[in-house]
């Protein structure tokens, strides 16, 4: 049974994972670029961080797997637009709202309500900075 925290959580759709500062990541001609040093959250595994701002149209979630991967995705569940977490040891991804959608890491939908499946971004290493293809 959710925490009484957790269900006020889930019915404001607050996540775990919280914004990065905009001093740390830059948008330039449809690219992300993630200062990696600059950022603790992402260098250890299972850490997420999320963009939002700088002229991006919609919020990007970017983490680290447990296997050592970086992934992006647009972090706006299908559903109803809410907000996605990465779930550390489950190797999947949900959504923050009460109906918990829970997606791959392909972004294809696995449960939960509505239709359609997350938008993932390519992702690539580039001179210590991670650098997202929007
Ligand atoms: S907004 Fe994600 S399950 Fe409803």
């Amino acid at each position: 049974m959710p925490s009484l925290t957790g269900l006020f959580k889930s019915i404001l759709g607050i996540c775990e994972t919280k914004p990065l500062s905009p001093d740390m990541w830059s948008v330039e001609d449809g690219k992300v670029r993630v200062k990696l040093d600059q950022v603790p959250e992402l260098s250890q595994k299972a850490g997420a961080v999320y963009l939002k701002g700088q002229g991006l149209d919609k919020p990007v979630l970017v983490f680290r797997t447990e296997d050592d991967q970086y992934l992006a995705f647009v972090n706006s569940c299908p559903h109803g637009k809410r907000k996605i977490d990465p779930v550390p040891g489950e190797s999947v991804l949900r959504c923050c709202s009460v109906g918990h959608s829970k997606f791959d890491y392909e972004g294809n939908k696995l449960s939960g309500p509505g239709k359609g499946s997350l938008t993932r971004c390519a992702v690539d290493l580039s001179d210590g900075d991670l650098v997202v293809t929007l």
